[in-house]
């Protein structure tokens, strides 16, 4: 496994591999793995000749405010785990090469898809986040890319993007993974202390009931939204960005649920905020 840090030496090697007839499997993370990041690595590994990982914690997609200093942050563990699923590449690159003095070019996916849930919650998120996956797939090449669906409308606007842009990219789309008592999997969940770990097992909660409720027939949106509201509501520390029934396509607020529907939802316990979703009925 290599370690690359310099932008023309990563884009001159992953060039090669490309001519080399090599199929590039490349998986964009912040870094500080879990086995969310991990499940795609594997997948990564089993589709291409080449895995690439990248590590950047990207400045373009934190709000003021939010907690970019605080990220957590841990490159020696993550080599270590890297290694052991089979890694070729690290891209790890510093932000004052991403983004040098002078720089002002970004990508901008537009319309209702970042409108909603979290581009209305972190306004200019999905321009960082596009624009840091489309300078990162001009570097790396892949000839594929593994997103987790955890992130269910970066994923989202990560496809409209490649098919806007006609990035030549194949998009895969991942399972979320959990804990073993329900909590998705992030990075973020080392914030949380003992008694908000607990309170925010209801996110995960509060989709299992709005599932069973539907998959039993009941079809109005908005019932469906009281009972996850108020398995959400029962912890005392949650505060709630929202909770939305959608489309899966174009995220646009359904009123009767469907094989399409998913429930999104956003929350803050205490400092830390949380995301999580899932399908109500179909599955992906
Ligand atoms: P990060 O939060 O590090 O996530 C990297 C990838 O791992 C994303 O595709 C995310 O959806 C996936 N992932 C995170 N938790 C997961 C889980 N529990 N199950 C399955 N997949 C999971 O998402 C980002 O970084 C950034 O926005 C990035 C795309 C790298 C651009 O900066």
């Amino acid at each position: 496994m290599e370690i690359l840090s310099d932008i023309t030496e990563m884009q001159r090697r992953c060039l090669a591999l490309r001519e080399a007839g090599k199929r590039i499997a490349f998986v964009p993370t912040m870094g500080y793995l879990h086995a969310g990041h991990l499940s795609l690595l594997h997948e990564g590994r089993r589709r291409g000749d080449v895995l690439v990982l990248s590590i950047f914690v990207n400045p373009t997609q934190f709000g003021e405010g939010e907690d970019l200093d605080s990220y957590p942050r841990d490159f020696e563990r993550d080599e270590v785990l890297a290694r052991e699923v089979g890694v070729d590449l690290i891209f790890y690159p510093h932000v004052e090469d991403i983004y040098p003095p002078g720089y002002c070019s970004y990508l901008s996916v537009e319309g209702d898809l970042t409108a909603t849930l979290e581009g209305a919650c972190r306004p200019g998120h999905f321009r960082g986040v596009a624009t840091v996956v489309s300078k990162l797939f001009n570097i790396v090449q892949p000839h594929q890319a593994l997103f987790g669906r955890k992130d269910f409308q970066q994923l989202a606007t990560i496809e409209q993007m490649i098919r806007d842009f006609n990035f030549p990219v194949e998009i895969v789309g991942m399972p979320i993974v959990r804990e073993p008592d329900g909590l998705a999997m992030s990075s973020r969940n080392v914030y949380l202390s003992d008694d908000e770990r607990r309170q925010s097992l209801a996110l995960n909660q509060s989709l299992t009931l709005a599932a069973e409720l539907a998959r039993e027939g009941e079809s109005n949106a908005h019932k469906i939204l009281e009972v996850a509201l108020k398995r959400l509501t029962a912890e005392p520390d949650l505060v709630i960005d929202y909770v939305k029934i959608c489309n899966a396509d174009t995220l646009e607020d359904v009123e009767t649920v469907d094989q399409r529907s998913v429930m999104l939802l956003a929350v803050k316990v205490g400092t830390t905020r949380l995301i999580d979703n899932s399908f109500l009925i179909g599955q992906i």
